[in-house]
């Protein structure tokens, strides 16, 4: 993949990034330009979500860089969030016993988004803006997470298993709306996705990890017309791009 480093938002560059000093993804690169969605691909434990935590900062580096909007990524994490590097994590982030608007309202921030805009992506959400969260469906709830998350108007916004749970119908519904809102925004988006073809399908380039290291890597229009390979990737019968 050819990287451009000074039109990007987001650089990660080279990582290693583990727990307890074991490295759980090795020598990750990666760059994502505004308007920009990256999927991030690859089976249970492959390193996604240790990825994504490495990027806002919430894990420290072992080794590597992480550069977004301009400046090295560092472990104050509500520092980070606050120039607008946001991660929706996959336990979604919703508080459940307060209604859809409260929750709304807690998330807006100063210079954000305004609440009616979200409802204009969601109008889903309008509708249930009185009911508690705890009583939303699967699909409803992620929403509202994604909704939060667009409040505080991220330039970044990195997204976990945003369809956890969800049938590939209602991710259907969603992806494209993410798409739209990255377009609109010039919003750079790492998508973690277990929908593969969904994924591929709104995504520019796309990335499969497995076993914490890059298998396979290219433009998400490739790697559509290279299915087999991605399957391959996926289950580890093609060696680590850095093997090779
Ligand atoms: N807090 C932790 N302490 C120790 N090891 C961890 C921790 N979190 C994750 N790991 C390990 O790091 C590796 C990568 O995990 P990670 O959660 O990044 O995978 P993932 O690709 O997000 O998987 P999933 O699809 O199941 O969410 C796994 O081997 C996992 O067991
Ligand atoms: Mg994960």
């Amino acid at each position: 993949m050819t990287t451009t480093p000074d039109t990007s938002v987001l650089s990660i560059d080279d990582i290693t990034v583990g727990y307890g000093g074991v490295p759980a993804v090795r020598n990750f690169s990666a760059s994502v330009r505004a308007g920009e969605i990256l999927a991030l691909l690859g089976p249970n434990g492959a390193g996604k979500t240790t990825t994504l935590l490495a990027a806002v900062g919430a894990l420290p580096l072992m080794s590597g860089t992480v550069t977004a909007l301009g400046e090295p990524i560092d472990g104050r994490v509500e520092r980070n969030a606050r120039r607008g590097i946001t991660l929706v994590p996959d336990n979604r982030g919703v508080f459940h016993r307060l209604s859809v608007a409260d929750n709304l309202r807690l998330a807006k921030r100063k210079g954000g988004g305004s609440i009616d805009s979200v409802y204009d992506h969601f109008p889903r959400l309008r509708d249930l803006r009185s009911r508690r969260c705890g009583n939303l469906s699967g699909g409803e709830q992620q929403m509202l997470a994604l909704a939060k998350a667009l409040l505080t108007r991220p330039s970044v916004l990195l997204i976990d298993e945003l369809s956890l749970g969800l049938s590939p119908i209602a991710v259907q519904d969603l992806l494209p709306r993410l798409r739209a809102i990255a377009d609109d925004q010039q919003m750079a988006v790492v998508l973690v996705e277990q929908h593969i073809d969904l994924a591929l399908g709104i995504a520019d380039t796309a990335i499969v990890l497995h076993h914490g290291r890059v298998a396979l890597t290219g433009s998400a229009r490739e790697l559509r017309d290279r299915r087999d390979t991605v399957e391959d990737a996926y289950f580890g019968r093609i060696g680590h791009l850095s093997e090779s």
